[in-house]
């Protein structure tokens, strides 16, 4: 069967696919696969894997894509083997990032006789990159994002859930953040232009606030062909 609901979140870094994810993962019931929240945690458990991804996550570049995709090819393997019947839904953040990695993520989606519904492409303009990183802030026990203006913490840099002291990204500082805008300009858009000439983008404005983000997300998948 063809018909379960797989959807990708591409955007800049910061566009909002993290914050976006979660909820429009729960709206659907799907299973929320984050690269980018798996690799950090191999980082943070000090995995081979992590390891190796550490050098590339910490300068901005993209860890591997064999690394990335075998470790994909698990977990949604993994998941579709503990699934009986036809529920197999994902949403991915952030995976794939660009054509390398979708040939590879598409044959193991033919493997499992599933295909993409929607490609969602979350826009915002570059300065809002920067804003929006530079005052990120997360909590290193469960996770959680903060923005120091538009989702602050209710006391002083401390998670509301667990009252710890909330931390920088280490890869959220400017040098950083500018090499990722740039290979997220030279590899993604090209992956974004391959999946819009098979009409399954559907483009978000980022730059609204996240709650009307959220709307036109949902509103734009179930329009999704
Ligand atoms: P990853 O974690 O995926 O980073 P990214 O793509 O750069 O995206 P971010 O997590 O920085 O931003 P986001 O879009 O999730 O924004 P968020 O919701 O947090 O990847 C990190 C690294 O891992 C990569 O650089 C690479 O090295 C490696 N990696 C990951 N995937 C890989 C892959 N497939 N292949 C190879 N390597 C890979 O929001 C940002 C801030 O803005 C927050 O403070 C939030 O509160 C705030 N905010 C969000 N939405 C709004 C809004 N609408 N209005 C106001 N504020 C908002």
């Amino acid at each position: 069967m063809k018909n379960n609901l797989i959807c990708v979140l591409i955007g800049a870094p910061g566009a909002g696919k993290g914050t976006q994810a979660k909820n429009v993962a729960n709206y659907y019931n799907c299973k929320l696969i984050s690269t980018g929240d798996i690799l950090r945690e191999n980082v943070e458990n000090r995995t081979v894997l992590g390891l190796e991804a550490k050098k590339y996550i910490d300068n901005g570049n993209l860890a591997p894509a064999q690394i990335v995709v075998s470790m994909i090819k698990n977990v949604i393997k993994s998941s579709v083997e503990n699934k009986a019947g036809a529920d197999k839904s994902f949403l991915f953040d952030g995976f794939p990032r660009d054509l390398e990695q979708n040939k590879l993520f598409e044959q193991i989606l033919d493997e499992l006789n599933l295909s993409i519904k929607g490609v969602i492409y979350i826009n915002i303009e570059d300065d809002i990159v920067y804003e929006r990183l530079t005052n990120r802030r997360i909590c290193p026990k469960c996770n959680r994002v903060y923005h120091l203006k538009f989702n602050p913490p209710k006391f002083d840099n401390l998670c509301d859930d667990c009252k710890v002291k909330l931390i920088t990204r280490e890869d959220d500082k400017i040098d950083v953040i500018k090499n990722r805008l740039e290979v997220y300009k030279q590899l993604t858009y090209p992956l974004i232009e391959y999946y819009r000439k098979k009409n399954k983008v559907v483009e978000i404005n980022g730059n609204k606030n996240a709650d009307d983000v959220l709307k036109d997300i949902i509103s734009g998948i179930n329009c999704a062909r």
